[in-house]
C-alpha cells in the first residue's frame, strides 16, 4: 500500500509540474494570503466566474458559517450586552456578485466611480450564510457591529441595504471616518476602532470578515472566520 501511495504522490507531482497554471491552486493562495494584492490573472477568469456563480461559493461560506455558529454557541456570555460580533459588510455580509458579473470577477482593476455608484444604489442582497448566522447570533443573546471600510458618506445607504436585505437590528455600524489620514491602511483602522470598542468595556466574541485586514491586526477577538472572496484584497 505504501508503495503504491508513494507512486501515486509521484505520478501525481509530474503531472502536475508538467501542466502549468492552476487557478484552483491560485485561489487556494488568495484565500490563505499567499497571493496579495495582485488582480485575479485573466486566464483564471471563467473558474472564478463559475466558482462565484456556482454552489462551491456558498458551500465555502457554509462550512465556515457553520464552524462560526458552533464556536458561538460553546461561548458563555456575561450577559451585560457588552458581548459582540464583528462583522464585515462587503462580501461578509452582502454580496458584490451582482456588480462583479458585469466586471470580469476581479479580472478588472475596480473602478471605485462606478462600484461606489453600485453600492449607494443600496441593492447589494445578503449572503444567506451570513444572514442565518447574524439571526442565530442575535438569539444567543450577541450584539452584532458592522465595521466596514465604506467612507462615511455611505452610511444611510450602507444601513437602509442591510436593513432591507434583513439585516434588522445592530449595536453600531463603524465606517471609515475622514479624520484617518488616506494612506491608512484598512488593518490599522480597523485594529484601531476594535481597541476603542474595547476600551468602551465590549468584549469582542467572534470577528468575521472575507479580508485578512478583516482579522489581522491588534484586538482581533476572540475568534476570527475568514470568509471566502477570490475576487479581490484589500489590505
Ligand atoms: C455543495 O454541497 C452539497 C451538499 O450540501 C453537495 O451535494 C454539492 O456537491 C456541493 N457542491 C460543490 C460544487 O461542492
Ligand atoms: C469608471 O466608471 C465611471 C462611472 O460608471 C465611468 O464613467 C468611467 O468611464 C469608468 N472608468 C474607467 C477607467 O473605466
Ligand atoms: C502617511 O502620511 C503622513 C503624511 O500625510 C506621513 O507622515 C506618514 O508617515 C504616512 N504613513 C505611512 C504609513 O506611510
Ligand atoms: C478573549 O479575549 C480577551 C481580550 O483579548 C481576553 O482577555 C480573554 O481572556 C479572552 N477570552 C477567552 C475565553 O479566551
Amino acid at each position: 500500500m505504501k508503495v503504491l501511495s508513494l507512486f501515486f504522490f509521484i505520478l501525481a507531482t509530474l503531472v502536475a509540474t508538467s501542466q502549468g497554471f492552476s487557478c484552483p491552486s491560485w485561489r487556494l493562495g488568495m484565500e490563505t494570503n499567499n497571493i496579495r494584492g495582485k488582480l485575479v490573472p485573466e486566464t483564471c477568469g471563467d473558474y472564478v466566474k463559475r466558482y462565484m456563480l456556482g454552489p462551491l461559493y456558498m458551500n465555502d461560506s457554509k462550512a465556515v458559517t457553520d464552524e462560526a455558529l458552533l464556536y458561538a454557541k460553546s461561548q458563555k456570555l456575561a450577559g451585560d450586552g457588552k458581548d459582540i460580533w464583528i462583522f464585515d459588510v462587503d462580501e461578509t455580509v452582502i454580496s458584490h456578485v451582482p456588480y462583479f458579473s458585469e466586471h470580469g470577477f476581479g479580472t478588472e482593476p475596480i473602478n471605485g466611480t462606478s462600484f461606489f455608484e453600485w453600492m449607494t444604489e443600496a441593492k447589494a442582497p445578503a449572503l444567506l450564510y451570513s444572514l442565518n448566522l447574524y439571526e442565530d447570533l442575535l438569539s444567543l443573546g450577541f450584539k452584532v457591529v458592522f465595521l466596514t471600510g465604506r467612507p462615511e458618506y455611505l452610511r444611510e445607504t450602507t444601513a437602509t441595504n442591510l436593513r432591507n436585505v434583513g439585516y434588522r437590528t445592530w449595536e453600531q455600524l463603524i465606517l471609515w471616518s475622514s479624520s484617518y489620514p488616506t494612506n491608512t491602511t484598512l488593518e490599522l483602522y480597523k485594529s484601531n476602532e476594535r481597541r476603542i470598542l474595547e476600551t468602551n468595556g465590549y468584549r469582542i466574541i467572534g470577528n468575521m470578515g472575507d479580508q485578512w485586514s478583516d482579522i489581522n491586526g491588534i484586538d482581533p477577538g476572540n475568534r476570527t472566520f475568514k470568509l471566502p472572496n477570490p475576487v479581490y484584497y484589500s489590505a
